[in-house]
């Protein structure tokens, strides 16, 4: 359920399996290993919450008892992981979606201004047809995400969701003004941005533990 002061376009996923996966992303004490399965689980039930409007239209099949009539998507599905964090969501989700296509996009951020700089882009031709879900673990300052979903609706993208595991205010705030035709799927709203635009308390930096590279 939204908090009330969040903007009408922004889910937090009130599932208590979310909040228990969350709180193992946040332990200092997860490893590797377990952080990657909870983040790979907690994707799947953002997943389920951003894609269950989808449109679909009626197909007809044939059960051994009878002809009915049931669902195929409506539109192709695009996903596109900023990267590098964002690559676990996407293996994550993928399997849940069919043919889905894969677009990446490369956001480096400055660590002196906390902007990104954009360094790849790659995106399938169906962006405009398709319903194209943005993955990020961390909506920080919201200005990869919001940079990410510039260079896709400038390919042609229309209908974009964003799915992120923890989402700043200030991340909201940036990528509901850049973008208020966005939804955005997150777990938790934390309190602040700290002064190294880091989310806080948050989990730290999701892509070194995703993949292990934590400096030591
Ligand atoms: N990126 C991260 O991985 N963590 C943050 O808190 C902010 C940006």
């Amino acid at each position: 359920m939204p908090a009330p002061s969040l903007p009408r376009n922004v889910t937090v996923i009130a599932h208590a399996l979310a909040r228990v996966k969350l709180t193992r992303l946040r332990d200092e004490r997860t490893p590797p290993r377990e952080f990657r399965r909870n983040a790979q689980e907690l994707a799947v039930l953002l997943a389920f919450a951003a894609t269950q409007d989808l449109a679909t239209s009626p197909e007809k099949v044939r059960t051994p008892l009878a002809e009915t009539t049931g669902a195929k998507l409506a539109r192709p599905i695009v996903v596109v992981p900023i990267l590098r964090a964002g690559l676990g969501i996407c293996d994550a989700i993928l399997p849940f979606l069919g043919d889905a296509a894969v677009g990446h996009i490369g956001m480096r951020r400055d660590e002196s201004t906390h902007l990104p700089t954009s360094y790849y882009f790659n995106a399938p031709t169906q962006l405009a047809e398709a319903d194209v879900l943005v993955v990020d673990p961390m909506l920080a300052t919201g200005h990869s995400g919001a940079d990410a979903i510039t260079k896709l609706k400038q390919a042609g993208a229309r209908s974009i969701r964003f799915i992120c595991f923890l989402a700043a205010p200030e991340g909201i705030a940036h990528l509901c003004t850049q973008h208020p035709d966005v939804a955005i799927f997150t777990s938790a709203v934390d309190e602040r941005l700290d002064e190294r635009a880091y989310i806080f308390p948050g989990l730290g930096d999701a892509g070194d533990r995703y993949f292990g590279t934590l400096p030591v």
